[in-house]
């Protein structure tokens, strides 16, 4: 026997899935889905085959002709779930599983109709990466084992469905009242991106090969946010080559989405906290649109290499924004990243091995691995190879990369052995072993540096002496500079501090999440009381954890917004998905008593 991934009970000894047909049903009602999955191998095969399910209930596995295949789940283990050991038949090409999810499968989330932007009709949508794919279906669950799809759903009217892959037409259910969507996914993708969401959704077109859905309350709104995305996709092409997918559309979920953005193929989900109204936060679409390339394309082998997929697809990002809008605006993304990056370190510890890019996952949940180190650490060994070798050469490296590699999944030892062969002697001089298995941030790092930068830091810095930006000076910064600025701002600050630094930005009312979210911060960690009925709200709605983690953070602090923090979690703890809960609670969890 021989297992490929920490997180997955596949063996790479027994047959591998090639292709899914699924047919779905879901109902509502019971917060179930039921379905059949019919699994086709690479090749014929025979004896066991293991596949990963989590709180999946199995009713029957059969050949293609029909014929009933000996089956058993193994013992509950807590971060993978229950292997299904099905014994195949000599030459068995394909089999045919029938099952029913459990109502708090972790990849699926349940909206009543209150959770709605529309308040009348259900949402649910899904959300499989990490390893959360085998709560609703029951498959080889490694990012090693990648499958094609082709999908039937069906929901009640008049909710519509879309997932990670092509729309083929839709019919009436089987059943009154229900309506059946049919979905193609060609491309052999890993089981993380395979997605679903339905509810009532309207869809608004944004070029040929993009469109936008929402709730027909958002989808305007959605729609003028996203205008620019053609440009984004052609300037991406420019970048990395003809976009390999096909369409790329978006779909703009509730704020209990735990996520910004879902790189799910042909269809990224998104947090409607990007939707500031001036089009500031659309960085979030340059990222997992990157991710079509980086990570969709070639993809980590196992949670293990997750760098590959963020660590490229940040620096990639970034390659994006230079393109669109100049290096000063790249060189800001660059310094709120180190941010977020200085944050984990000091959340981990520096010295923790979680601090390594290739990391050792064995035993972990790679929800509770996961922190900015793969991004902004691995962004940074990627602009340090960009560096060294020079912008060019490195880009022919990349090009080669992607057309070496695309649509398979490969470990760190994979991409620094291609590395080697393509520039040899880079590695070797950037020390890469050190980046890959040490500690903390290796001294050699590249920095981002800006005329801009410096003036906002060293402003933020001498704020608790008074220093104090102009009101024309605040009103020629672009929200990344405020956010630059504000993420600088030492705290506590006194409360006529805190209402000076409100007054000026106009914090209280701002559409821009991510200048609300540090502002709240800034307040938070300040007992600053002003701010807390907008506190609660946000904290009362929004599921994204990169908000959640901070906010709930800086509210440790003091005694008194230690208990403003539990009374707004437990208000807030049953419309909440269970990612974002499991974060709050370990932030709790962590307060002094
Ligand atoms: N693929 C990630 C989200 C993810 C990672 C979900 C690991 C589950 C497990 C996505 O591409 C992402 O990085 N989203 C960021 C966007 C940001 C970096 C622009 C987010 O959600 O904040
Ligand atoms: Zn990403």
């Amino acid at each position: 026997m021989s297992r490929i991934d920490p997180h997955s009970f596949v063996d790479d000894t027994q047959p591998r899935t090639r292709h899914a047909d699924l047919s779905l049903d879901v109902d509502f009602a019971r917060r179930v889905v039921t379905g059949e999955i019919h699994l086709r191998f690479v090749a014929p095969g025979s004896g066991p085959l293991d596949l990963d399910t989590k709180g999946l209930t199995i009713h029957a596995v059969a050949t293609p002709d029909g014929k009933a295949v000996p089956h058993a789940l193994g013992e509950e283990t807590p971060i993978l779930g229950r292997r299904l050991r099905l014994d195949l038949p000599p030459g068995t090409p394909a089999v045919s599983i029938r099952f029913a999810t459990s109502p708090d499968a972790v990849a699926l989330q349940w909206l009543d109709p209150a959770q709605t932007a529309g308040g009348s009709h259900p949402f649910l949508y899904s959300q499989c990466q990490a390893i959360h794919a085998r709560t609703v279906l029951p498959l080889q669950d490694t990012p090693a084992v990648r499958i094609s799809y082709r999908a039937e759903v069906t929901v009640p009217e008049p909710l519509s469905v879309v997932m990670s892959a092509g729309p083929a037409g839709d019919r009436r259910g089987p059943r009154p009242g229900t309506r059946t969507f049919v979905f193609e996914m060609p491309q052999p993708i890993p089981p993380y991106l395979f997605a679903l969401a339905a509810g009532r959704l309207a869809s608004r077109d944004l070029s040929p090969r993009s469109r936008v859905f929402a709730e027909p309350e958002v989808v305007e709104k959605a729609a003028w946010e996203f205008a620019g995305v053609e440009e984004t996709i052609r300037t991406a092409e420019t970048l990395f080559g003809p976009y390999p997918w096909d369409r790329y559309d978006m779909l703009v979920l509730p704020p209990s989405f735990p996520y910004g953005g879902m790189e799910n193929p042909r269809m990224t989900f998104l947090t409607p906290t990007v939707l500031a109204g001036d089009r500031s936060l659309v960085d979030v679409v340059a990222h997992e649109l990157a991710h079509s390339w980086t990570g969709n394309l070639v993809t980590n082998a196992t949670m293990e290499h997750f760098w590959l997929n963020e660590g490229a697809t940040t620096w990639a990002e970034r390659r994006i924004l230079e393109a669109l809008h100049g290096a000063p605006a790249a060189v800001l993304s660059w310094a709120i990243g180190e941010k977020a990056l200085r944050d984990s370190f000091t959340r981990f510890g520096s010295g923790s091995p979680l601090t390594k890019l290739k990391t050792d996952l064995a035993g972990t949940d790679p929800d509770d691995a996961f922190s900015s180190i793969p991004y902004e650490k691995g962004a940074r060994f990627f602009a340090l190879l960009e560096r060294t070798a020079g912008r060019e050469r490195f880009d022919r490296f990349l090009a080669a990369y992607l057309a070496r590699f695309r649509f398979t999944s490969i470990t760190s030892g994979e991409f620094l052995a291609f590395l080697e062969a393509e520039l040899p002697g880079l590695a070797a001089g950037v020390r890469a072993d050190e980046w890959m298995s040490g500690t903390g941030l290796p001294a050699n790092a590249p920095v981002f540096e800006s005329e801009a930068l410096e003036k906002l830091s060293d402003l933020a810095a001498r704020f608790p002496e008074g220093a104090r930006p102009s009101t024309s000076e605040v009103a020629r910064w672009t929200p990344a500079e405020k956010l630059v600025y504000l993420q600088r701002i030492p705290r506590p600050a006194p409360p006529a501090a805190c209402a000076a630094l409100d007054g000026l930005l106009g914090l209280s009312t701002q559409g821009n999440w991510e200048l609300l979210a540090e502002w709240l911060a800034i307040a938070a960690a300040s007992d600053y009381e002003p701010a807390f009925p907008r506190l609660r709200e946000v904290l009362g709605s929004v599921g994204r954890m990169k908000y959640l983690r901070p906010l709930y953070n800086a509210l440790g602090a003091t005694l008194r917004t230690r208990a403003l923090a539990r009374e707004v979690y437990a208000g807030a703890k049953p419309r909440m998905h269970v990612l974002s809960r499991r974060v709050v609670e370990s932030v709790l969890a962590a307060y002094p008593s």
